[in-house]
């Protein structure tokens, strides 16, 4: 019995989890680490906020230095390094020439296997991206300020696209590929972009898909709002040959491979921005109400995924880094371009989905590479631990760092990824943090801490985490509770605002905790509208959305310990937890599990998940019922989408469901449940 389950009735969280045993980082990782000295953290405290932070944006070439580290007058508009003017991309790209001109700065890797592998050089990406930048500020009319809308894949033509815009200041919004056209137009309106950037097709699941489709569906959605977009550059995934079945729009449509012809060896001077101006908007990945678009800055942002990528990553020249997430979500902006080149590191931009043409592909891409940092999701996790254990044992890579990033991750899988994938030779850290928030806010550093199996860890360097009540008290530190996590103090990579929206800003990250009294950042946490719980130990625990928590009789139960309970069981290989209406508890949580292959559906390992979670948890989380189904429905970023199995649950319309990357799995599910 927990302190929190004393609680029951109260608004808290309750928290049922053992306390997983901690493990060592192996030696040979300490051995080469950039940070191993307890005593930096020392550095990162309080006390030596907010200069703390210089370390990082010292990282960076700046024209002008900073005079003010952090102006924090007009709370919870925060500035950093104010008075500091740079370029982002001369930091990822001019800077690296002197020294390392022939240095891989990234491996494309088409999904067909058959393809070659292009090594793209510093000094190449360097030539490339000037020629692009002319294209967009002669041929586009593109200049500094404005805002334009990309729509591109994952190949080499989206980090040149938007280092391009960032070398002209113009700031870039990129949709995630696999989004829809009509996700692609309520981006275009709510950016007021004029021009988009889009491709004919790409490769991904075995086949070239149609993509410039799309960019029709948005543009005419766009426009029937008021949105003129006039221009749109369209590449080709293979030069000369248009990949798309929809027609070309004369005036308006234009292949960017062509156009690029007439700016053959251009040079373009990279602008001199101030700190806080804009460098990109991501869209949230929120899947109802208007989309949020979190407007990221030069300075603060540069120094952030600088510094994380520097110590937290622990990126060094000669390793071979990859992060498998798509450059269309913010792990993709932070940790696969601006981080990475601005370390002047070798990174790998994988095309497609990871079971092409096999669950395996991965660790051939590894050991071809010779990739050393593993960069990746628990959802790729679960996917590749259900295709089989025996892949990564056949090749011969060698993770010295492994991440995990995007959802907590169970510690039954935790394990997995770090005796198979990992080898028990790589350490690993779970980091914690969203697309407002420009990099890491949780997170062990890997040189210094002890890992612990589902936690992520504590606050990184320089961030103080806090945990809050429903009524606005602070939980004790240390003292398992559960509540609603919330980082104290402003940091470097925060967003400076929602896109067009200072109010809303406010409101969804602010309004909440504010302490109407206080002066400067003091006052203002931010709300991150997570539930989490501290260990004694100091590691948070993250357990989700808040909107996740299942109330079941005025208990708060975190979906994401149901779902570990569940994963406990060997043959489940997903699990996924949703509320369902009762008329005597009020919400009752109904699971849903989908196994390894090749072991068939039965009525007992629906018992062992029943027990798991009966032991693990208690009585009080006794599902209403076990589903054992095929696949979970997901979105195209991976994430299980649980808002329609709980419709399916509660015999409701699931929505629309056009934009789940397996839109079929729902019909079956619900032949399953409500036939
Ligand atoms: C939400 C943010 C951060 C880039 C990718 C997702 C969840 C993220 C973890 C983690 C537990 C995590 C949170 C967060 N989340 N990382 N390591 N452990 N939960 O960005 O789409 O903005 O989602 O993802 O719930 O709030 P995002």
């Amino acid at each position: 019995m927990t302190q929190a389950d004393n609680m029951k009735g109260s608004k808290t969280i309750a928290v049922h989890w053992r306390e997983e045993e901690k493990l060592y980082p192996p030696t040979r990782f300490i051995g080469q680490a950039y940070m191993t000295d307890p005593a930096v953290l020392e550095r990162f405290s309080e006390k030596h906020f907010p200069e703390c932070y210089n370390d990082y944006a010292e990282l960076l070439d700046w024209f002008q230095y900073w005079h003010t580290t952090l102006d924090d007058s007009n709370p919870p508009f925060f500035k950093w390094f104010v008075g500091g003017k740079l370029n982002a991309c001369y930091n990822c790209v001019d800077r690296h020439l002197e020294k390392q001109r022939n240095k891989t700065a990234f491996y494309f890797v088409p999904e067909p296997e058959g393809e070659p592998i292009e090594a793209w050089t510093y000094q190449m990406l360097y030539r490339r991206v000037n020629e692009v930048a002319a294209m967009l500020r002669d041929f586009c009319g593109l200049k500094r300020g404005d805002c334009v809308t990309l729509h591109l894949p994952m190949t080499m033509e989206l980090p040149i696209t938007m280092l391009a815009c960032a070398r002209l200041g113009v700031i870039h919004s990129e949709v995630f590929g696999g989004f829809s056209g009509k996700a692609c137009a309520d981006r275009i309106v709510d950016s007021a972009s004029r021009v988009l950037i889009t491709m004919d097709a790409y490769n991904r699941g075995g086949k070239l898909n149609d993509h410039k489709q799309k960019a029709d569906i948005a543009i005419k959605a766009a426009a029937e709002r008021g949105a003129k977009v006039d221009k749109v550059l369209v590449w080709r995934r293979y030069p000369g040959k248009y990949g798309s079945a929809t027609p070309m729009v004369e005036g308006r449509d234009f292949f960017a491979d062509e156009v690029l012809k007439d700016y053959r060896r251009q040079q373009v001077e990279p602008e001199v921005m101030d700190a806080n101006d804009t460098l990109f908007i991501m869209y949230s990945s929120g899947t109802t109400g208007k989309p949020k678009g979190a407007q990221h800055c030069t300075g603060g942002y540069m120094a952030y995924v600088a510094g994380t990528s520097k110590y937290i990553q622990d990126i060094h020249p000669e390793d071979v880094y990859w992060c498998m997430a798509d450059i269309g979500w913010i792990t993709g902006h932070s940790y696969i371009v601006y981080g990475p080149l601005a370390l002047g590191a070798s990174s790998v931009l994988y095309e497609g989905a990871p079971n092409v043409p096999d669950a395996e592909r991965p660790w051939r891409i590894a050991e071809a590479l010779g990739v050393n940092i593993f960069h990746t999701s628990p959802t790729a996790i679960r996917g590749l631990r259900r295709a089989g254990s025996e892949g990564p044992a056949k090749y011969d890579y060698h993770f010295k760092h492994m991440t995990t990033v995007g959802e907590p991750i169970e510690p039954e899988v935790w394990r997995w990824y770090w005796e198979v994938v990992g080898k028990r030779e790589a350490v690993i850290v779970d980091t914690w943090w969203q697309t407002e928030n420009g990099g890491f806010l949780c997170t062990t550093v890997p040189g210094i801490h002890p890992m612990k199996p589902g936690s992520a860890g504590p606050g990184a360097p320089g961030i103080y985490p806090v945990i809050y009540d429903e009524s606005g008290k602070e939980i004790p530190p240390g003292s398992g509770i559960a509540g609603n996590i919330c980082i104290r103090n402003p940091w470097p990579g925060r967003m400076l605002t929602i896109w067009g929206d200072d109010e809303r800003f406010v409101n969804v990250y602010y309004s909440r905790y504010i302490d109407p009294k206080s002066k400067g950042w003091r006052g203002w946490p931010y709300f991150a509208a997570d539930g989490a719980v501290q260990a004694a130990d100091g590691y948070y625990r993250i357990l989700g959305r808040l909107d996740d928590v299942i109330n079941v009789a005025g208990h708060r139960l975190g979906t994401k310990e149901l779902e570990s309970a569940c994963l406990t069981v060997a043959e489940v290989a997903e699990a996924a937890v949703v509320p369902v209406p009762d008329e005597v508890k009020g919400v009752l949580p109904e699971v849903y599990v989908a196994l390894h292959p090749g072991i068939e559906a039965d009525e007992r390992i629906a018992q062992k998940v029943e027990a798991a979670i009966i032991q693990d948890i208690g009585p009080i989380a006794r599902p209403r019922r076990i589903w054992i189904v095929p696949d979970m429905p997901k979105t195209r970023s991976g994430k299980i989408m649980r808002r329609v199995l709980s419709a399916l649950s509660a015999s409701k319309d699931p929505g629309d469901v056009a934009t789940l990357a397996n839109p079929e799995i729902v019909e079956t599910i619900r032949s399953l449940v409500q036939d």
